[in-house]
């Protein structure tokens, strides 16, 4: 019953969210729009299919869900190869910290979130309010920093995190869904390196990103224009 109560908060919450990030930031001249992956973002195709203009712009997916969720919404799917200028793009989040920097991958999408999100113009965070870390990256979320890899690179990327300091690192499974790791949507494996309170989210990314056999990491450093967070008393509180 409590779990119940908790579950439609939070989910009333992303929906909040979405739907005035949505109607505060979508504008009609927009031609070409990014679509994100997550479970929040659902709420963002579902306010974007309910426009009226929707002949007039493009979605772009940013993974196989985010696909099925522009299909499904009756709004028109473009590829990135057609259209790497994007006007805004919508996105779920991790985490985020008070300069807008992100935890990204939970969801295992984050190479093309990152692919869309630096190809827009603009780049709007939504979220729950559980998403919140206002000091630092690595507080609420405490799963790791998601990195794509190129898979026989593994033993050694792990290696290398190990060597950074990172306080474990995990080839993320599929569990009861699939036997052996994750793989992406580009064929990629995913490690989560968790590195505890993240200080220098910035400084971490350059070097992970530097490594060997890393295609992307779920740090996204001063992307977001703006986020939007559904809070728990069903008000939607900004941070730009
Ligand atoms: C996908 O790889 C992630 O970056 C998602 O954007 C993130 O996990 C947010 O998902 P939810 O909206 O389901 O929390």
């Amino acid at each position: 019953r409590q779990m119940t109560t908790i579950g439609n908060k939070v989910e009333a919450a992303k929906m909040a969210a979405a739907f005035k990030a949505v109607d505060e930031n979508l504008k009609p001249d927009d031609r070409i729009i990014g679509i994100g992956s997550g479970s929040t973002v659902v709420y963002v195709a579902e306010r974007i299919g309910q426009s009226s203009n929707k002949d007039s712009f493009t979605c772009i997916a940013t993974g196989f869900q985010s696909k099925e969720l522009i299909i499904s919404n009756g709004l028109r799917l473009g590829t990135i190869e057609q259209f790497p200028k994007v006007d805004i793009a919508f996105d779920g989040a991790d985490e985020v910290d008070s300069k807008l920097n992100l935890i990204k991958g939970g969801g295992a999408c984050l190479f093309q979130e990152k692919l869309v999100a630096s190809a827009a113009s603009k780049f709007v965070v939504v979220a729950d309010y559980r998403k919140k870390s206002p000091s630092s990256l690595g507080v609420q979320w405490t799963k790791g920093v998601p990195i794509e890899i190129v898979p026989n690179s593994y033993a050694k990327v792990t290696r290398d995190l190990q060597e950074m300091g990172a306080k474990s690192v995990i080839l993320r499974q599929g569990g009861s869904a699939k036997a052996g790791p994750v793989v992406t949507d580009n064929n990629n494996f995913l490690i989560d390196a968790d590195f505890g309170a993240i200080e220098d989210p910035e400084k971490l990314h350059n070097s992970i990103k530097q490594l060997v056999g890393v295609v992307e990491v779920g740090l996204f450093i001063q992307m977001a224009d703006k986020s939007y967070f559904g809070e728990e008393n069903g008000e939607v509180s900004i941070w730009s």
